[in-house]
């Protein structure tokens, strides 16, 4: 587990018990839940989704933290697949909480650094995110970040 992934902007920690409540509820503000499949997910619910994926080993939440202010601004969700034959790939869930601090290169950043420590520490080759369609802004962040289209995934309920 890492102690700590410095960027040039943020610095990423795992979240602690503390900071559940705060990254519960800029997951839960209307203008951001909408844009994930779970809606109104309790501090409870998360603190028990943030330790089963811990024990798993193959991934953590992060808090991002400003290195400007040493605000808490975020948080950062990743998870490790591994396929036989292939470069292991991890999945990545991000939220730049407060507005006052969007559009600010955090984001970014925080990504960039996970991307380099995933690499460096799990041989991770691929980034991937998931994105609600009509998540305009996600896409335009993620296409900023350098990422690109690789599949449509569908669904039906059954
Ligand atoms: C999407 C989000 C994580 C972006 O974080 P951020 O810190 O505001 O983004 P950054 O300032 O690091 O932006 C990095 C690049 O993406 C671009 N970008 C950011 N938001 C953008 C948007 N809405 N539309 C187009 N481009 C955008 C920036 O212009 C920047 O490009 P540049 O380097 O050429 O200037 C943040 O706005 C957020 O948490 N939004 C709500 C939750 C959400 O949608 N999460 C993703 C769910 S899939």
């Amino acid at each position: 587990m890492p102690l700590e992934i410095k960027g040039l902007k943020v610095t990423l920690r795992p979240i602690g018990d503390k900071e559940i409540p705060q990254a519960c509820a800029w997951r839960n503000d209307p203008e951001v839940a909408h844009l994930f499949y779970r809606q109104n997910v309790t501090p409870e619910q998360m603190a028990r989704d943030v330790q089963t994926l811990r024990q798993t080993q193959t991934g953590d939440t992060l808090a991002i933290i400003s290195n400007n202010s040493a605000e808490h601004v975020g948080t950062l969700t990743y998870t490790i697949a591994r396929k036989q034959g292939a470069a292991a790939e991890a999945t990545l869930g991000i939220i730049i909480g407060p507005r006052h601090t969007r559009g600010r290169g955090l984001g970014g950043d925080a990504m960039d650094a996970l991307g380099k420590w995933l690499a460096a520490h799990h041989g991770v080759g691929k980034l991937l995110v998931e994105v609600k369609p009509g998540n305009q802004s996600a896409l335009g962040f993620y296409e900023k970040t350098g990422f690109t289209q690789r599949a449509i995934i569908m669904e039906r309920n059954i």
